[in-house]
């Protein structure tokens, strides 16, 4: 299954019966109302049907005086003229009943079915690997897993709504006109047809443009991510002007695709206007000899005449609902392609829980690529015994990260094998697996919430004699009583209220309380400056006591005590052996690297 989002249409947008099938599932749990919702258009489209056919009664019998019959009943001048004031404001009551309880209804259901959409679409993100979040900008994943639910879930019920309603209303209307004479209602009809002909024609063009907006939707949302996520760096480089003019012509694009769609929208009103106007011309015409030879009433065609003047609306709202129906399903095919996306990394069927790790790790013979065709990892070897620290060295893009982060299945590797205790990782069950390896990275991210919960977050049942231990091994003991609020202080977003040192040593808390057998470190202490780094690597040494360990780092001191040592040179390995052993290597690898790179520590050590 393709990761890589589509940015405008996904491929299944016009398949209808799918995308119907997929969402009734979402409509269920809330059918009774919205059928409900569906019964009340039906006499809200009438009304205007009402209001249209009470004019002949009004005029006729009213005004000029004479008794009006239906069936069986006959009402006299007197009756009428108090019955109708009366019957406008039960009207009015009726009305404003029908609509309050309408809206309601479509509210509460569009705003259901939504938010059931993105609490499912919130799950499958979450259960995404790391290679969709590679591959797709944050501003199209936002737009698509947040915008699109909205959009497809609240104008399902609102398209239908105003479908059922308008057809009622047209009817109604059309009802009007028949009554009062056929003959001018087949003309009123025609031309009314012809009036609004034209929007057929631009509904591809209106796509097309809502489409590329959305794009641009989506690039600012992202300008917005990046302004935000890298907001440091911005104002170290001085990047302000060029953030700033990418929004500008973002916002640019916008506007010239929002006026490119008035420009080719905005004509269809007056055109169909004048079309109508020639229509109720023609229809006068006509009328006025019929009312002349006494064929028709006055009554007659003032409620003939204001049903067409009415009928305009309903049909150009037809339209439109067309429109937006087509828009809805464009938003669902968007949502429904989320759905259809399937982890690339999954458990296996008959998969086994690890429980701990017994004698070792070895990776045999493995190929690992992020994209086709571009080995990263080239016929990796190694065997790790349980309780061995083994330090990762080599150049900058080697693929000493993409080692470390095949072990827990952030990744699946192309051939080869990895295996725990001889059990390839792939029939582990994930969570289980992933239970067992703890990681520090060089810039840990910590959740928005207090330093307690974030350290929880290893080990959630821990008890308060835990978190004190680990407290005092990740030597966050001095730091948190300088914090009026101790562990329960707020970390902010990504922490950002910490320094790097203090959020290094919470990450590290937050690991050991994990308390998994296997430990990884990927340049844990390279951002940090020397004081916080001495700090940081007393924690580490904790971290790593009687634990099978990955370090990546740039120190000396670290790579030193590690037992062996892994040098991983263009996704190959190249030596592995001691500090001592891999220094007598003529012209080798590490012996190199040591001397560029570590020598000079190790002066200054
Ligand atoms: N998420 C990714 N998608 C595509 N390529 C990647 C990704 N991460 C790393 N790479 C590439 O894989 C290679 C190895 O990277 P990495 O393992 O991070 O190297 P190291 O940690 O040794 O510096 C580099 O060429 C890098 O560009
Ligand atoms: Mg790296």
């Amino acid at each position: 299954m393709e990761y890589k989002l589509k940015e405008t249409v996904s491929k299944d947008a016009f398949r209808y019966g799918y995308l119907v099938n997929k969402v009734a599932p979402f409509l269920k749990p809330h059918l009774p109302r919205i059928i409900l919702n569906l019964v009340l258009a039906v006499p809200l489209g009438l009304l205007d049907g009402v209001v249209a056919f009470a004019l002949k009664p009004y005029m006729d019998c009213v005004i000029n005086g004479k008794t009006w019959t239906v069936g069986n009943f006959t009402l006299e001048q007197n009756t009428l003229a108090i019955a109708i004031p009366f019957g406008i404001i039960l009207f009015a009551i009726v009305e404003g009943v029908l609509k309050y309880a309408n809206n309601y209804l479509t509210d509460w259901t569009g705003n259901k079915i939504s938010n059931s959409l993105k609490v499912k679409l919130f799950n499958k993100l979450t259960t995404l690997d790391p290679k969709f979040y590679d591959i797709n900008s944050s501003g199209l994943v936002l737009t698509r897993f947040y915008t699109d639910p909205e959009t497809a879930s609240k104008n399902i019920i609102q398209t239908l709504k105003t479908f059922i309603m308008t057809s009622f209303g047209i009817v109604g209307l059309v009802s009007v006109l028949l009554y009062n004479s056929w003959k001018l209602a087949i003309i009123g009809v025609v031309i009314m047809g012809m009036a609004i002909t034209p929007v057929t024609f631009i509904r591809k063009k209106v796509k097309k443009v809502s489409n590329a907006t959305m794009v641009v939707g989506g690039d600012m949302t992202t300008t917005f991510n990046e302004t935000f996520a890298g907001n440091k760096i911005m104002t170290a480089y001085n990047l302000q002007e060029q953030q700033n003019e990418k929004f500008e012509k973002q916002i640019k694009d916008q506007f010239n695709l929002t006026i490119s769609l008035t420009k080719r929208v905005g004509w269809m009103s007056p055109i169909m206007h004048f079309v109508c106007s020639i229509g109720i011309a023609v229809v006068m015409f006509y009328g006025n000899h019929l009312i002349i030879t006494g064929e028709m009433t006055a009554g007659s065609f003032a409620s003939f005449v204001t049903s067409l003047l009415l009928l305009y609306k309903p049909v150009k709202n037809l339209g439109a609902t067309l429109t937006n129906l087509q828009t809805t399903f464009v938003a669902l095919g968007r949502v429904f392609e989320l759905f259809d996306l399937t982890p690339h990394i999954e458990n296996r069927k008959d998969s086994i829980p690890m429980r701990t790790l017994n004698s070792g790790i070895s990776f045999e013979n493995v190929w690992f690529e992020y994209e086709e065709n571009t080995p990263v990892l080239k016929n990796f070897s190694l065997n790790i015994a349980k309780g061995e620290t083994i330090a990762l060295v080599g150049n900058s893009g080697g693929g000493k990260s993409t080692t470390v982060n095949l072990l827990p299945r952030f990744y699946d590797i192309k051939s080869g094998a990895i295996k725990f205790d001889g059990v390839n990782i792939k029939d582990f069950d994930l969570n289980s697996l992933r239970e067992n390896i703890s990681f520090v990275f060089q810039d840990n991210f910590l959740f928005s919430g207090t330093i307690r919960e974030n350290i929880l977050m290893g080990k959630p049942d821990a008890t308060e004699d835990e978190i004190n231990l680990v407290i005092k091994m990740a030597h966050l003991d001095d730091f948190l009583l300088t914090l009026e609020n101790g562990l329960d202080t707020y970390v902010g977003e990504r922490g950002a209220s910490l320094s790097g040192g203090q959020r290094q040593r919470v990450a590290i808390a937050r690991a050991m309380i994990k308390n998994a057998p296997i430990v990884i470190l990927d340049e844990a202490t390279s951002a940090l400056d020397n004081e916080s780094e001495a700090i940081v690597q007393k924690a580490l040494d904790n971290l790593m006591q009687n634990k099978t360990v990955f370090v990546i780092a740039h120190r000396l001191t670290t790579i030193h005590n590690a037992d062996r040592i892994a040098v991983i040179n263009e996704g190959e390995l190249v030596e592995l052996g001691t500090h001592d052993q891999l220094m007598t290597i003529p012209d080798g690898n590490y012996k190199h690297l040591y001397e560029m790179q570590f020598k000079e520590q190790e002066v200054n050590v």
